[in-house]
C-alpha cells in the first residue's frame, strides 16, 4: 500500500495543467472503437480507469495505436481503429478495474452485441449497484445477470434484438442515461431517456462528434438505432474534476494565484466554480470551443471563503467535486451544507462517510445525514492519517485538506490516485517544497513525444 505525505502548503505555482477528462476519454475509446475508421484521441486521460474502457474495446476487435506520451503522466495521444458497431466477442471476461463508467456505457454496448459478455472489477466496483443498468437493458431486450439484488458485478451481458424504450431515470445518473443512449444505437426506432435532472451531457456531445444524430425536447434526449458512428479526431480538455483540488487550494489561500490551464467547461460540469464563486473565490475564466466541448484557462484568486448551501438540482454538477467541496467548507467561515447528494453513498466509496470520518479526524465537526453532511467550519485543521478506502477523491480532496493542516498528513492507500489523475503527486509537490533547502522539483516536459516505434503491438 502506497502513503503520500503532506505537510503545510510552503509555495504555489503559478500554473498547473490538469490531464484530460475522465468522462470524455472514457466516451472517446468507445465511440472510436465502435466508429467505421480510424480516430485520433489527443489529450487522453491515461489513468487506469480509461485504459480499462481502450483495452476492453481493444479486446472487442478495434486496434490501438499508442502514439504520444507525457512524462510523469503516460500515454496522451492514441489512435483508435474501429471495429464498427457490431463487435467482435472478447477471447475472456472484460477487467473494468475500479471504472464505474466502464461497467455501465459498456453494458450499454454489450447490450447491442450477438454474444454473451462478462465483465468484472475490483473489490469496490463489484460492490457498487448495477440494477440502475440492468433494468432498462433489460427492458430493451439484453439478458443482464449479477449478483444479488443490487445486480452487482462480475456481470454477463447477453445482446439481443433490442427494442426501444422511452425510460425515466430513477435517479440523475449520466452513466445510465449513457448506457441506454448506447443501446438506443443498436434498436429500431426511436430510444428516449428522460432525466428529471440535468447529468453531464458528455455522450450527447460525443454523439454529435461522431455523427451520430440525436435530439434534445425538455429533459428528454433520444436517439435513432441504426447508425454507425463516424470516425471523427477528438481533442480532450483538461478534467475540471481534476482542476477543482487546486482550485480549492488557491481559492482557500489569501494572496495566491493560479492559472489552470485548458480546462473543460462544459457548463454540466462546472459547478464546481459556481459553489466556489458562491463562497467567495475569484474566478474568471476565458473560454474557446472545439469539438463539442467548451475549454478554457481558470484563474482564483485566494481569500477568505465563507459557508454555502450545495444541493437540488446543483448536486448531479459537482457530484465528483463534493469531497473537495466539503474540504472547502471545513477551511470557510461558518457551516456548510450539502444535501440531496445520497448518490454519494454509491460511489466508489461512501463518500459521505469517508468524508465525515476523515474531516473528524483532522478536527473539524460534522454532522452526517443519509443524503449529505454539515460541515462546521473554520476548525484549525490537523495532520492525520487518512482511510483513503481505495477512493482517488479522497485520497485527493484530503491530501488537499493536508496542505493547511498543522503537522503531517498521511494518505494511506495512495495509489488509488492513478484512478482519475496521474501525475497529481507530482503537482502535489509543487505546493510542498518551499526554498529552505528543499530538493528542487523535476520540471517535468510538457511536450509530448513519440511512443517508441509507434508500437502497434496491443495495448498490455
Ligand atoms: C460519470 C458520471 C457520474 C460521475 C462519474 C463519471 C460519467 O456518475 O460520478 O465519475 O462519466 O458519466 P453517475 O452517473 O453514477 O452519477
Amino acid at each position: 500500500m502506497a502513503t503520500l505525505k503532506v505537510r503545510k502548503l510552503k509555495s504555489f505555482p503559478a500554473e498547473i495543467s490538469v490531464p484530460g477528462d475522465k468522462s470524455i476519454s472514457h466516451r472517446a475509446a468507445m465511440f472510436a472503437g465502435m466508429a467505421d475508421g480510424t480516430t485520433v484521441i489527443e489529450g487522453f486521460l491515461p489513468s487506469e480507469d480509461c485504459l480499462c474502457s481502450v483495452k476492453a474495446m481493444q479486446a472487442m476487435g478495434a486496434i490501438v495505436e499508442p502514439l504520444e506520451e507525457l512524462e510523469g503522466v503516460g500515454l496522451v495521444k492514441l489512435a483508435i481503429t474501429g471495429h464498427g458497431p457490431k463487435l467482435k466477442a472478447p477471447a475472456g471476461p472484460v477487467d473494468c478495474g475500479n471504472s464505474g463508467t466502464t461497467i455501465r456505457l459498456l453494458s450499454g454496448i454489450l447490450a447491442g452485441q450477438d454474444f454473451t459478455t462478462e465483465m468484472f472489477g475490483d473489490a469496490s466496483l463489484s460492490k457498487r449497484p448495477m440494477k440502475r443498468v440492468a433494468d432498462p437493458l433489460r427492458l430493451m431486450g439484453a439478458k443482464v445477470e449479477g449478483q444479488g439484488e443490487k445486480i452487482c458485478a462480475p456481470l454477463k451481458v447477453t445482446g439481443g434484438n433490442l427494442q426501444a424504450i422511452n425510460y425515466t431515470l430513477p435517479m440523475a445518473s449520466a452513466q445510465v442515461k449513457s448506457a441506454i443512449l448506447l443501446a438506443g444505437l443498436f434498436a429500431p426506432g426511436k430510444t428516449t431517456v428522460i432525466e428529471p435532472v440535468a447529468t453531464r451531457n458528455h455522450t450527447e456531445r460525443i454523439m454529435s462528434h461522431f455523427g451520430v444524430k440525436w435530439l434534445r425536447d425538455g429533459n428528454a434526449v433520444s436517439v435513432y438505432g441504426g447508425q454507425v458512428p463516424r470516425a471523427t479526431d477528438i481533442i480532450v480538455p483538461g478534467d475540471i474534476s481534476s482542476a477543482a483540488f487546486w482550485m480549492v487550494a488557491a481559492a482557500a489561500s489569501p494572496g495566491q494565484q493560479i492559472t489552470l490551464k485548458n480546462v473543460g467547461l462544459n457548463p454540466t460540469r462546472t459547478g464546481v466554480i459556481n459553489v466556489l464563486l458562491r463562497m467567495g473565490a475569484h474566478i474568471t475564466h476565458s473560454e474557446s470551443s472545439s469539438d463539442g466541448e467548451p475549454r478554457g484557462n481558470v484563474v482564483i484568486k485566494g481569500g477568505e471563503l465563507n459557508a454555502t448551501v450545495i444541493g437540488g438540482a446543483e448536486i448531479p454538477n459537482v457530484i465528483d467535486e463534493l469531497p473537495i467541496l466539503a474540504v472547502a467548507g471545513a477551511l470557510a467561515r461558518g457551516n456548510t451544507l450539502i444535501k440531496d447528494a445520497q448518490e454519494l453513498r454509491v460511489k466508489e466509496t461512501d463518500r459521505i462517510a469517508a468524508v465525515a470520518e476523515n474531516l473528524r479526524r483532522m478536527g473539524v465537526e460534522v454532522i452526517e445525514y443519509d443524503d449529505g453532511m454539515e460541515i462546521i467550519g473554520g476548525a484549525k485543521l490537523q495532520g492525520a492519517t487518512i482511510s483513503t478506502y481505495h477512493d482517488h477523491r479522497i485520497a485527493m480532496a484530503f491530501a488537499i485538506a493536508g496542505l493547511f493542516a498543522e503537522g503531517e498528513t498521511i494518505i494511506e492507500g495512495s495509489e488509488c490516485i492513478n484512478t482519475s489523475y496521474p501525475g497529481f503527486e507530482h503537482d502535489l509537490d509543487l505546493f510542498l517544497k518551499g526554498d529552505n533547502g528543499a530538493a528542487p522539483i523535476p520540471v517535468l516536459s510538457r511536450v509530448p513525444r513519440p511512443v517508441a516505434g509507434r508500437l502497434r503491438a496491443p495495448l498490455d
